[in-house]
C-alpha cells in the first residue's frame, strides 16, 4: 500500500475562463514555485490524485502538467514514495517581498507605515542578548529542570484533553491555574488577591503592554527606573508614552526626585523586590512614600515582580501590592525565571474595578495563552513540583552566585563594585574602565560571553559603567574561567 503523501499543497490559482489550458496553468504555477524557491530541491509535491481533488479537476490536466515537469527535469519520481522537486536543481533562495521592476532602481523607496510604528527603531537584537551560556541574563539552569515530570503532565493532558482546553477560553485564562497562582501569591508573596483578579498572560512583556494600554494614553508620562529594564521602556515608547526616568539609589526609586522631575506622571513602573539591573530592594519608607504619591496624584504603580522567588540571605521580600490600601498597584509576575522563558506564561493581579477594562483590551489583543501549558502548569504547581523546584534552584543559584562573586573579587580586585547579588539570577558590577562598557560587551560576544553593558539600561546619560552578569545558567565550576576571560577583554 502506498503511504499517504505528507506533501503540502502549493498555492495554484486557476482561471477557468482563461484561454490558457488548465494543464499549462498548473505547469506554470509549479515552475514559478520552483524557480522562486518556495518549493525547494528534494521537497515532495502532492500526488496527482490529491492535487486534482484539491483543485476540483479531473486528473487529466494534472497528469499532463506533471509529465511536462518530469520531462523538463523540474521534478522526479521515486518509486513507492511519490513525486519530488529534482534534487539536482540548484537551490533557489526564496523570493520575498517586492522585486525591483525593470525600470526600478535596485534599492526600493521605503514605504510608508503608521507613525506609531516608527516610535520605536526597527528591531535589531542587542548582540549581547543573542546567545546562551556564561553570564546570559535571564538564563535559568535549563539542565536542572525536571523535564521527566513535566513531560508526564504534558502527555497526560494531550492524551485526555479537557474539552474546554481545546476551545477558546475567556480572557482571564485557565481557572485551575488562576487558583494555583492565587494561593502561591498570597502565601509566598503577601499579595492581596482572589483568583478572579488573576489574568494569565504570555509573560510579563504582555502584562506590561496590556497594563499600559489600559491605564495610559499616548502622550502620558510614566516614571521608569534609571537605570531600568529595557523592555518596559520599549512598551511605553511603542504606545506613545513619555519616559520620565527617575534615579535609583540604595533605597530604590527616588520618589522625591520623581515628584520634582515629573509630578504629573500617570504611572510608575518599578521592580521593588530586586531592582533591575542594580538589584536594590526598595526600602519600606520609599514604598510608603510611593503609595502615598500614587494615592494623592491618582497615578498607578506597576510592580514588576520578575525574580523575587530567589533571595539568598533572608526571606523573600513581601510585595508592594500587599501594602496598598487604595488599589493603585497592578502586580505582574512571570514563570520565565522560575521555570523557563520559552513557556511564555505570566500573570497580572488586577484591581477589582479594572477587571472589565483589562478583559476587553486583552480580548482585542489575542484570545488567551495556550491552554495545554496552563493546565500542565496548574498540575505542576498543585502537585508540589513548583515549590520543590524553586527550593532546589535557590540552593543551586546560591552556589553559582557565590562562585561568581568570589571569582570577581579575585580577578578584578578592590576596584570592583558588586551590586544586587543577594537576590535573583543576575548581579551588576562596576569597574573603572578606560573603554566603554558596550565595547567590552561586543568583544565578549566574539568570545561567547554574554555580558550586558550597564550603560544600555539607562534612558539618559549613564552615571555607572559596568556589566550585568547572569549567573543562573553559569555553573559554579565555570565561573572562574569565564571571569578571567572577561577581565582579559578589558585589557585587550
Ligand atoms: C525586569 C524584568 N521583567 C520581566 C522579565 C521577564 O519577562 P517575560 O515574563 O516576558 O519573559 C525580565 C526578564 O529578564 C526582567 O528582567
Amino acid at each position: 500500500m502506498q503511504k499517504a503523501s505528507s506533501a503540502l499543497l502549493p498555492v495554484i490559482a486557476l482561471d477557468r475562463k482563461a484561454l490558457l489550458p488548465l494543464h499549462k496553468q498548473i505547469y506554470d504555477s509549479f515552475r514559478k514555485h520552483i524557480t522562486h524557491g518556495s518549493l525547494r530541491a528534494g521537497q515532495q509535491i502532492p500526488s496527482t490524485r490529491a492535487l486534482a481533488l484539491e483543485l476540483k479537476l479531473s486528473r487529466i490536466p494534472v497528469l499532463t502538467a506533471y509529465s511536462q515537469l518530469l520531462a523538463e527535469g523540474y521534478c522526479e519520481t521515486r518509486i513507492g514514495a511519490g513525486t519530488f522537486v529534482s534534487r539536482s536543481l540548484p537551490q533557489q533562495e526564496p523570493v520575498h517581498g517586492r522585486q525591483p521592476g525593470r525600470n526600478q532602481a535596485v534599492a526600493p523607496k521605503p514605504r510608508s507605515v503608521a507613525r506609531r510604528a516608527q516610535w520605536l527603531e526597527p528591531y535589531r537584537p542587542q548582540p549581547w542578548l543573542g546567545g546562551l551560556g556564561a553570564f546570559c541574563v535571564g538564563q535559568p539552569a535549563y539542565e536542572e529542570f525536571p523535564f521527566h515530570l513535566w513531560a508526564k503532565l504534558v502527555a497526560r493532558h494531550c492524551r485526555h484533553p479537557h474539552i474546554n482546553s481545546l476551545h477558546y477560553g475567556g480572557p482571564f485564562g485557565w481557572d485551575g491555574l488562576r487558583a494555583a497562582i492565587c494561593s502561591y501569591l498570597r502565601t509566598s508573596r503577601a499579595v492581596r488577591c482572589d483568583p478572579h483578579q488573576i489574568m494569565i498572560v504570555s509573560g510579563s512583556q504582555q502584562a506590561l503592554e496590556l497594563t499600559t494600554r489600559v491605564l495610559l494614553d499616548a502622550g502620558d508620562a510614566a516614571w521608569v527606573e534609571e537605570p531600568g529594564y529595557w523592555l518596559t521602556k520599549q512598551v511605553l515608547t511603542a504606545l506613545g508614552c513619555k519616559l520620565a526616568p527617575v534615579p535609583v539609589d540604595g533605597e530604590g526609586l527616588d520618589v522625591a526626585q520623581g515628584i520634582r522631575r515629573c509630578s504629573k506622571a500617570r504611572a510608575a513602573y518599578i521592580t521593588p523586590s530586586h531592582q533591575f539591573p542594580l538589584g536594590v530592594t526598595m526600602s519600606a519608607a520609599r514604598r510608603l512614600q510611593l503609595l502615598d504619591w500614587a494615592e494623592r496624584s491618582g497615578s498607578w504603580i506597576v510592580e514588576d515582580d520578575y525574580d523575587s522567588e530567589y533571595r539568598y540571605d533572608s526571606m523573600p521580600i513581601a510585595s508592594l501590592q500587599g501594602l496598598d490600601r487604595c488599589d493603585r498597584v497592578i502586580y505582574i509576575g512571570t514563570f520565565s525565571k522560575t521555570l523557563f522563558p520559552g513557556l511564555r506564561l505570566g500573570y497580572i493581579v488586577i484591581p477589582e474595578d479594572l477587571l472589565g477594562r483589562f478583559a476587553a483590551i486583552r480580548n482585542a489583543m489575542d484570545l488567551g495563552s495556550p491552554h495545554l501549558y496552563q493546565a500542565v502548569l496548574a498540575d505542576f504547581i498543585g502537585q508540589g513540583h513548583f515549590a520543590r523546584h524553586i527550593r532546589r534552584m535557590r540552593q543551586l543559584y546560591n552556589q553559582r552566585r557565590l562562585a561568581l562573586v568570589d571569582s570577581l573579587r579575585k580577578r578584578f580586585g578592590r576596584g570592583v563594585e558588586i551590586l544586587g547579588a543577594e537576590a535573583g539570577m543576575h548581579l551588576a558590577v562596576t569597574y573603572p574602565m578606560r573603554i566603554r562598557d558596550t565595547e567590552v560587551s561586543l568583544r565578549a560576544v566574539r568570545e561567547k560571553l554574554w555580558v550586558a553593558p550597564l550603560s544600555s539600561a539607562y534612558a539618559e546619560r549613564p552615571d555607572k559603567r559596568g556589566f550585568i552578569l547572569g549567573f543562573g545558567g553559569t555553573p559554579a565550576v565555570q565561573a572562574s574561567e569565564a571571569v578571567a576571560r572577561l577581565k582579559s577583554l578589558l585589557n585587550a
